[in-house]
């Protein structure tokens, strides 16, 4: 598919606002150092005055019941989930994408609303089951990735190694661009490799905009004066990795294939400053889309874009939504008027919100790239697209086959259709995935993470006023089940009723008690396709 060029209108104005955006994500395990990172990053755009902001609020999200709390106070996890910042000139979107007990298909799904990502490992642990997960999803769109390899002040694998070590189990190629300078007591700083400049490292002091001495030559003896023995060993390194490391290739970067590797410590604010310089050197301005007719260009003057994340009870006092839209292309105004393609309805869009990292304001303006919030009283779904004239679907805004299932069991049968009706809800918006199974009435629920299971109760009994009490069962896995052949199709379903069931968009699914049940199923019947994600309809 190619952009069709009938419908681009590229006014310089407007190229300038799309590309001086940036919209990505921050991927990484639990404690590698997102969140000291994140706020670090915001502290440059002067986003935040004070370091410590950012940590206050993933304090409180430790314990489930705060989290919930949070989530009813307004303002926190909210204007967290999308952080606008300027530097420099340029408009950057730092999506969050929540860790931790609050894992769940938002973090999935915000991947595919970024242009692209960073991703944080820990020197000392190296690449991490979550980080694993996460770079699955990145390559199902191919974004482009930096690394930032965190906590060089402590002792850690070796550089070499941890650059294997991504190598091996991300499978993409690691371009150094920067280099340590020994680890934990013996961390001295970095060496540019690009730049030939030498960063030294202070323990402990934050330090904003350093660009480091120049040392085209690392013959100069200075070089000794600062370094000691050290010197040594990073002219060793460098002629090392002259010889051995992939140089930067930014096409290959762009495809996904190779990633730029920074080292630093982001709690001493050191190495940020300098792969945020390169990130918006090298990261992509806001890129094309897929919809299901063509390829859609930010510079068109169209105005189009997608929901990836709905948000409930902003507003406890009127159980207001906020639909999270990724915008394609165009410009976005307030008071627009939008097209709902999917219910096939106009919509005025009055008090459209912008995110900040620690406000939400309304917006009069906004571009592709830039995360809009909408007012949503329960019609607009995950995935749904809107634009000003052309209708447009986009495509690529998946399901992920649920990692953990719970039973619904209502505590008073009189409340079946209030639960149902929820239930439906809060599937759309994402909350969980609905099943019901082909084999009993009792509905199932998936999530990929358990905190998910907690706001869905909670949210039951606030919103709808159901009473539920969940049951285990012995699922592990569930993957979508398709099979062009109709009659193998039926065989299947007969033989396996009692693992069949149907999702809330009525797609059929099939739920393993193991990964190792679900592959033995893969063999006895090899015609059948087991979908791992689903495209949202
Ligand atoms: P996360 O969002 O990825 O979960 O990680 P977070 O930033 O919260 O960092 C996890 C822990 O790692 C924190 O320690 C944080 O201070 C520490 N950390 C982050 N960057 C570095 C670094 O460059 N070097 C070292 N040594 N530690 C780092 P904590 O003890 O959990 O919290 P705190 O008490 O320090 O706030």
């Amino acid at each position: 598919m190619t952009a069709t060029s009938n419908a681009l209108s590229t006014h310089g104005a407007e190229l300038d606002e799309i590309q001086r955006r940036r919209t990505f994500g921050i991927i990484s395990h639990p404690d590698a150092g997102k969140t000291t990172l994140t706020e670090k990053l915001l502290l440059f755009g002067g986003a935040i005055q004070m370091a410590g902001a950012v940590k206050a609020r993933k304090a409180s999200r430790h314990a489930t019941s705060d989290w919930m709390a949070i989530e009813r106070d307004r303002g926190i996890s909210v204007t967290s989930s999308v952080m606008k910042f300027e530097y420099n000139g340029y408009e950057i979107n730092l999506l969050d994408t929540p860790g931790h007990q609050d894992f769940s298909e938002d973090t999935y799904r915000v991947l595919t609303a970024v242009d692209s990502a960073v991703m944080v490992i820990d020197s000392v642990k190296g690449v991490e089951p979550q980080t694993r997960k996460l770079m699955e999803v990145c390559r199902m769109r191919n974004t482009p990735i930096i690394t930032f390899i965190n906590k060089l002040d402590r002792e850690g694998m070796a550089p070499l190694d941890i650059l294997a070590d991504i190598e091996e189990n991300l499978q993409i190629e690691c371009a150094p661009l920067t280099w340590p300078i020994g680890m934990g007591k013996r961390f001295k700083g970095s060496y540019n490799l690009y730049r030939k400049t030498l960063k030294l490292f202070t323990p402990g002091q934050e330090r904003l905009g350093d660009d480091g001495e120049l040392f085209d030559d690392l013959d100069n003896p200075r070089l000794d004066r600062l370094l000691g023995s050290q010197a040594d060993e990073l002219r060793e390194d460098v002629a090392l990795l002259e010889g051995a490391a992939n140089p930067f290739d930014l096409p290959s970067y762009l495809k996904g294939n190779q990633t730029p590797v920074f080292f630093g410590s982001a709690v001493n604010n050191f190495g940020v400053g300098e792969m945020l310089e390169a990130f918006l050197e090298i990261a992509p301005a806001p890129q094309p889309r897929p919809a299901a007719s063509r390829m859609v260009a930010p510079e068109e003057a169209g105005f189009s874009g997608f929901v990836f994340k709905i948000q409930a009870n902003m507003d406890p006092a009127h159980r207001d939504r906020i639909a999270f839209m990724r915008i394609c292309s165009g410009r976005f105004y307030r008071g627009m008027r939008l097209r709902h393609h999917r219910l096939g309805k106009e919509i005025v869009v009055a008090n459209p919100i912008i995110f900040m990292a620690q406000d939400r304001a309304l917006v009069d303006e906004a571009w592709p790239g830039d995360i809009v919030g909408i007012h949503n009283h329960g019609t607009i779904k995950i995935g749904d697209t809107f634009s000003d004239k052309e209708p447009l679907q986009f495509v690529g805004i998946p399901n992920f086959a649920p990692d953990y299932f719970r039973r619904v069991l209502l505590k008073s049968p009189l409340k079946a259709k209030q639960l149902q009706k929820g239930l439906i809800q809060l599937a759309e918006e994402g909350a969980v995935q609905l099943f019901r199974p082909v084999l009993g009435s009792a509905f199932i629920l998936g999530a990929v993470g358990v905190l998910q299971f907690d706001v869905t109760m909670a949210r039951l009994r606030d919103e709808y006023g159901v009473e539920a009490v969940y049951e285990t069962v012995d699922y592990a896995t569930a993957r979508w089940v398709q099979c062009d052949d109709k009659q193998r199709l039926t065989a299947f379903e007969k033989a396996n009723q009692a693992n069949l069931a149907v999702d809330a968009e009525g797609n059929l699914a099939y739920l393993a008690a193991s990964e190792w049940w679900l592959n033995y199923v893969g063999e006895q019947w090899p015609e059948i396709i087991f979908l791992k994600t689903r495209e949202i309809q």
